[in-house]
């Protein structure tokens, strides 16, 4: 029972850069390898806890219930439909903040007389704050872990961040950084509360920041 901590919980994760079409050839996506959040479900299952990983890339894993998405929009469905059964949401998936407007149905040809095309994006939903007002509607016990990347000033904008999206915590990690972050084995994090608390956990490995990560924050 002591090594697994987390053993009758269920916790959601979500991982991987989104996928916005343009048409059925072309989307636009970032950077994101989804590792962080492979490593978080990894851990939460090896502390016992039942994990359902939401991601838009390929991942293995017979322990886990897999559910593959590519957009933002298929991220939010997939995530409304188990979120009630949830003892704890972790949104690391890098969603994209807009999509394409008008996705074309036929590959979009280049023609002679063209030499420039415009794509217009929408935003798309934000699902941690659709998520943490939905909790609050709904009275869930249930723990929401936001993540942020940023490229400068981190704990300012983690800070803003935390009190904007309504989470209980939120993963910093600086992406300026070519030695931790996007694509990286490795992680350095600082874990702010709710009530302004914040740790820093030094770099190591995505897999034992997941663990320690899992340590620190409380599961309802
Ligand atoms: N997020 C989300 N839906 C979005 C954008 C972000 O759920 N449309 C979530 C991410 O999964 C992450 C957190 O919000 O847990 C912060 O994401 P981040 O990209 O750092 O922040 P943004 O909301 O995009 O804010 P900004 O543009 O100011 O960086």
């Amino acid at each position: 029972m002591l090594n697994k901590p987390l053993e009758g919980k269920k916790i959601l994760i979500t991982s991987g850069g989104t996928i916005e079409n343009i048409d059925p050839v072309r989307y636009i996506s970032n950077y994101s390898s989804g590792k962080m959040g492979f490593a978080l479900a990894t851990a939460a299952r090896l502390f016992g806890a039942e994990v359902t990983l939401i991601t838009s890339k390929e991942y293995a894993d017979k322990d886990l219930k897999i559910i593959k998405v590519k957009s933002a929009l298929d991220m939010r469905d997939a995530l409304m439909k188990e979120i009630d059964k949830q003892n704890a949401v972790f949104m690391a998936a890098a969603v994209a903040d807009f999509r394409v407007k008008e996705v074309a149905e036929q590959k979009i040809k280049k023609t002679s007389e063209c030499d420039e095309i415009t794509l217009t994006l929408i935003k798309n939903p934000d699902i941690l704050n659709e998520i943490c007002d939905y909790k609050r509607k709904k009275e869930l016990n249930c723990t929401i872990v936001g993540f942020c990347a940023e490229s400068e000033n981190l704990l300012q904008n983690a800070k803003d961040k935390i009190n904007r999206k309504g989470c209980d915590y939120l993963i910093a990690n600086d992406i300026s950084r070519s030695d931790i972050g996007f694509g990286s084995d490795y992680n350095e994090v600082s874990i702010l509360t709710a009530d302004g608390k914040i740790e820093k956990l030094e770099r190591d490995t995505k897999e034992n920041i997941a663990k320690e990560i899992f340590k620190r924050i409380k599961i309802c």
